[in-house]
């Protein structure tokens, strides 16, 4: 597990976007594994503008999201399907057939589970896998309880969970109860994860995934059984780290983020409207 601690929020979702950005230029082909939420919106207005003013080419790539609601079909607005629309696939040069995320809304779910395991693993799995971090300290929708070896399922989303995403639905009785969520052995399974976490209320959270003893009650804690696995955090979501000194030393020492750091510092970004 690597910690990379930028100096601002603005930094942090510049560096993922950029890393997002390297996978594409060296594999036009990248079959990249994506996540939604808050967080996400900022990292997709930068691929955005990656793609506008520098050329990204998105048209061979192909992407996996981790999760849906259940009950949702993808033309509902708070469905991921939609998110994702709205914020990335409909605003880049990707080829909406190369586009997937489980769907919520067919009657057979598990069907639905198994089929979403077999084409990532037709597409030859995932090469990047970015993720979010929930209060409930899930990675996808995979709430306390999900086996580390779980694959692609239905589960029942955690009170902390429909709590984070009723502002959304603009009340917690409207957020559905239940959604399909790569499993935590998926996302084991993709050859390089990259997590981002921006803001206090996520530092408990990135603590315990970060420092604390791996338990199946923090999914997060999974990743650091990974072989490559890249935690960016801003100093907000990295405040109650105890190795801080530690973390940014490796990273001021390590070449490999050179060419991160000979970038122009990034502009604050407001939301591209265009
Ligand atoms: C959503 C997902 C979730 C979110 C997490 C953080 O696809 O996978 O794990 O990444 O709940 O959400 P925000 O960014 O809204 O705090």
């Amino acid at each position: 597990m690597e910690v990379v601690i930028q100096p601002s929020t603005a930094a942090a979702v510049e560096l993922v976007a950029r890393i997002i950005a390297r996978e594409i230029h060296a594999n036009p082909r990248a079959v990249l594994g994506l996540a939604t939420g808050r967080t996400m919106e900022s990292v997709y207005a930068r691929l955005v503008s990656l793609q506008r003013n520098d050329g990204l080419d998105f048209s061979a790539c192909r992407t996996f999201n981790l999760d849906e609601y259940v009950g949702l079909p993808g033309s509902d607005k708070h469905s991921y399907r939609h998110y994702m629309n709205v914020h990335f696939f409909n605003r880049v040069n990707i080829e909406l057939g190369n586009t997937h995320l489980p769907d919520g809304a067919v009657s057979d779910l598990d069907a639905e589970c198994d089929k979403y395991e077999r084409l990532i693993e037709q597409n030859g799995g995932i090469d990047l896998q970015l993720l979010g971090i929930g209060h409930s300290g899930h990675i996808g929708f995979n709430e306390p309880l999900s086996a580390f070896e779980s694959r692609t399922r239905v589960v029942a989303l955690a009170p902390a969970t429909i709590r984070q995403n009723a502002a959304l639905f603009g009340d917690e009785d409207k957020v559905p109860r239940r959604a399909i969520t790569m499993g935590v052995g998926t996302i084991l399974d993709s050859r390089n994860c990259l997590l981002l976490a921006t803001g206090k209320d996520k530092a408990e959270m990135i603590r315990q995934t970060i420092e604390g003893p791996r338990t199946n009650m923090i999914s997060a804690t999974a990743l650091q059984l990974h072989k490559h696995c890249t935690i960016v955090l801003d100093k907000a979501a990295a405040r109650s780290l105890t190795k801080i000194e530690y973390y940014n030393q490796a990273y001021e020492s390590n070449a490999k983020w050179d060419w991160f750091r000979k970038l122009p510092a990034p502009v604050a970004h407001a939301k591209i409207t265009a």
